[in-house]
């Protein structure tokens, strides 16, 4: 399949969108990918056109000609320093760039969530997340998909330690966890999987709204 399409990647200098610009410039389904950064990831690639911009004052130049949208943002509280910081990233950017896109033509959303994402939890993190699915469900993609995985594993840069304790106790779960079919979407997933799932399901534009939980991931 050949094709014209544009991706709009944000987030792509993190775990899942690290693997997911490289898979996405490989794809014959885009002939350009748009990586909206902060800072420059000095990626040299003729299909990649990195877009310094920033992210709270986005403009419609910013998203100018995507198609397709993914969103692979996201922090910790931690690393922003408030939950007013992390909800900027993980909350108000992937809703803004969602509406600019959209207004300029995009016709797909894909957004990377999180497992326990739900609007009405009592944990900041899971509401957070469960507020950005919701907000960007409002603003009428015909094609629009959510990717919950669980914990990520891969090679960071930096050390994360409550990922490296979580990846203990993965480990230790596993035959549980596979054992167990509810259990199964608790299991760690690579995030180069999360990323070949986004990959692939843009590929077929479904319309409406889909979510894909962790365990479906899994068969990326
Ligand atoms: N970690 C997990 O186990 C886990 C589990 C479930 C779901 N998730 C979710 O999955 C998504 C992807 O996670 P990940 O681990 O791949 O992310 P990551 O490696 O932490 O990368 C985050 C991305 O967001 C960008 N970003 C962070 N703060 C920013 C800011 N203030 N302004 C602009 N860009 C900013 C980073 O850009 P810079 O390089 O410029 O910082 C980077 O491209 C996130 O939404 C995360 O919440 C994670």
């Amino acid at each position: 399949m050949n094709s014209s399409k544009t991706a709009l990647l944000i987030g792509a200098s993190g775990l899942v969108g690290n693997y997911l610009v490289f898979k996405l410039l490989q794809s014959d389904r885009y002939a350009k990918v748009i990586a909206l950064v902060r800072r420059p990831m000095h990626l040299k690639h003729s299909k990649l056109e990195e877009r310094l911009v920033d992210f709270d004052q986005l403009t419609s130049e910013d998203v100018a000609g995507a198609d397709d949208v993914f969103c692979c943002l996201g922090t910790t509280i931690k690393q922003a320093g408030s939950k007013e910081a992390f909800q900027k990233v993980d909350l108000i950017y992937p809703v803004e760039v969602g509406k600019l896109a959209l207004k300029a033509g995009a016709k797909q959303y894909l957004l990377v969530s999180s497992i326990g994402a739900n609007a009405g939890s009592s944990i900041f993190y899971s509401k957070t997340k469960g507020e950005v699915e919701a907000q960007i469900a409002t603003l009428g993609y015909p094609s629009y998909t959510i990717f919950r995985p669980s914990m990520l594993l891969g090679k960071r840069k930096q050390f994360r330690l409550g990922e490296e304790l979580g990846k203990v106790f993965d480990l230790v779960l596993s035959p549980v966890t596979l054992l167990i079919s509810p259990l199964r979407k608790y299991k760690g997933i690579q995030a180069s999987k999360v990323a070949s799932a986004m990959l692939g399901r843009a590929g077929q534009e479904a319309p409406g709204q889909h979510i894909l939980e962790s365990d479906v991931l899994q068969k990326y």
